[in-house]
C-alpha cells in the first residue's frame, strides 16, 4: 500500500526548509504527498518548495512561523484551515549547548515551547482529526541526549526525554485506531544546524555522522512497526551499552565529557 492510501494526502512539516526536515518534505514529496512546510525564514522554504514541485508535481504551501512562539499551534491551525493533514512531522528544534545558568531563563522558556508545548498542542490538534478518519501518522523527531542526563544540554534533553515518552505513550493509545506514531531517535545528523555549532571529534570509537537521509528512510521504515527506535547501527550499539550495560551514573558521566568535549567546553 502506498504511502498516501495508507494515511492521506497532505502532510505538514514543522522545521522543513534545512536537515533531517528537509529530507522528510522531499521523502513526502517523492511518495506523491502534498506538503504544508513551515518554519521562520521563508527564502529557503520557498526555494525547496519550489524545487519539490518541480520535481514531483505536489502541491506545496509555505508558512512562516516562529514554533516557539505562545500560539504558534493556535496560529497554525488557522494558516492550515480546513486542509485535512494526514502526516504530521515534528522536526524543528531549538537548543543550548553550555551551563544551564549562563542561558537566559526566557531562553529556556523558548526551548520549552518548541520542542514540548507546541508540538503536543499540534499533535492535539491534528491528531483528533486523524482519529475521526481512522487513518494518519505522527512522527516526533527525538534525540540520543533524551536517553538520560546530558550535561551541557540540559534544558534540550530534558525536552527530548518528553519527546519520546509522548510518542510512545500516543503510540499505545492510537495503535488500534490506525494512527501511527513514532519518535525518531537521532544521534549526531550532519544537519546545516549540527554542523553550524561547529561540533570537534568525540574519540574513534563514536558512532559515525548519520546523512539526514539517512535517519528520514530508517524512519519511515520503522513507522507503525515501533513506538520509538534509534537511528544508526552505530548509534543503536552505542545506545545498548549506555543504557543496557552501563550504570545510570555512568551513562549520565560519559555523555557529559562527551559533550564537554565536543564543544570545548
Ligand atoms: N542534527 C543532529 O545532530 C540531531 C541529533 C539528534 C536529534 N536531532 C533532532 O532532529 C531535529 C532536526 O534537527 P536539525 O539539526 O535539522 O535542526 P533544527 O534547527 O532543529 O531544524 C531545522 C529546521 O527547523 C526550522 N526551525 C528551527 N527553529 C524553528 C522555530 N523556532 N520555528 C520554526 N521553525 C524552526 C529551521 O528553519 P528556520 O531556521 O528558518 O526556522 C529548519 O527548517 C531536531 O528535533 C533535533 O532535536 C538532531
Amino acid at each position: 500500500m502506498s504511502l498516501t492510501e495508507k494515511y492521506g494526502n497532505t502532510a505538514l512539516v514543522a522545521g522543513a526548509s534545512e536537515g533531517i526536515g528537509a529530507a522528510f518534505s522531499t521523502f513526502l514529496a517523492a511518495a506523491g504527498m502534498d506538503l504544508v512546510m513551515v518554519a521562520r525564514r521563508r527564502e529557503p522554504l520557498d526555494i525547496l518548495a519550489f524545487s519539490l514541485t518541480e520535481k514531483y508535481h505536489v502541491k506545496t504551501t509555505v508558512i512562516c512561523c516562529d514554533l516557539s512562539d505562545q500560539n504558534a499551534a493556535q496560529s497554525l491551525k488557522e494558516a492550515v484551515c480546513d486542509r485535512e493533514i494526514s502526516v504530521l512531522v515534528y522536526n524543528a528544534a531549538l537548543s543550548y549547548i553550555g551551563l544551564f545558568e549562563k542561558n537566559s531563563s526566557e531562553h529556556h522558556n523558548h526551548i520549552a515551547r518548541a520542542n514540548m508545548v507546541t508540538p503536543m498542542n499540534l499533535v492535539h490538534i491534528f491528531g483528533e482529526n486523524m482519529l475521526k478518519k481512522g487513518k494518519g501518522a505522527i512522527i516526533l523527531m527525538a534525540s540520543l541526549a533524551g536517553f538520560q542526563g546530558s550535561g551541557f544540554l540540559t534544558a534540550y534533553a530534558a525536552t527530548k526525554a518528553f519527546t519520546r515518552v509522548l510518542a510512545e505513550s500516543l503510540w499505545y493509545e492510537w495503535k488500534g485506531r490506525s494512527v501511527d506514531v513514532i519518535a525518531c531517535c537521532a544521534g549526531a545528523t550532519a544537519t546545516e544546524n549540527y554542523l553550524r555549532t561547529n561540533p570537534g571529534r568525540t574519540g574513534f570509537f563514536a558512532p559515525r555522522v548519520q546523512r539526514p537521509e539517512e535517519v528520514v528512510k530508517e524512519c519511515m521504515k520503522n513507522l507503525g512497526r515501533k513506538p520509538s527506535f534509534v537511528s544508526g547501527l552505530g548509534n543503536r550499539i552505542a545506545s545498548f551499552f549506555m543504557h543496557k550495560i552501563l550504570p545510570r551514573k555512568t551513562a549520565v558521566n560519559i555523555m557529559g565529557n562527551t559533550t564537554r568535549k565536543m564543544y570545548h567546553l
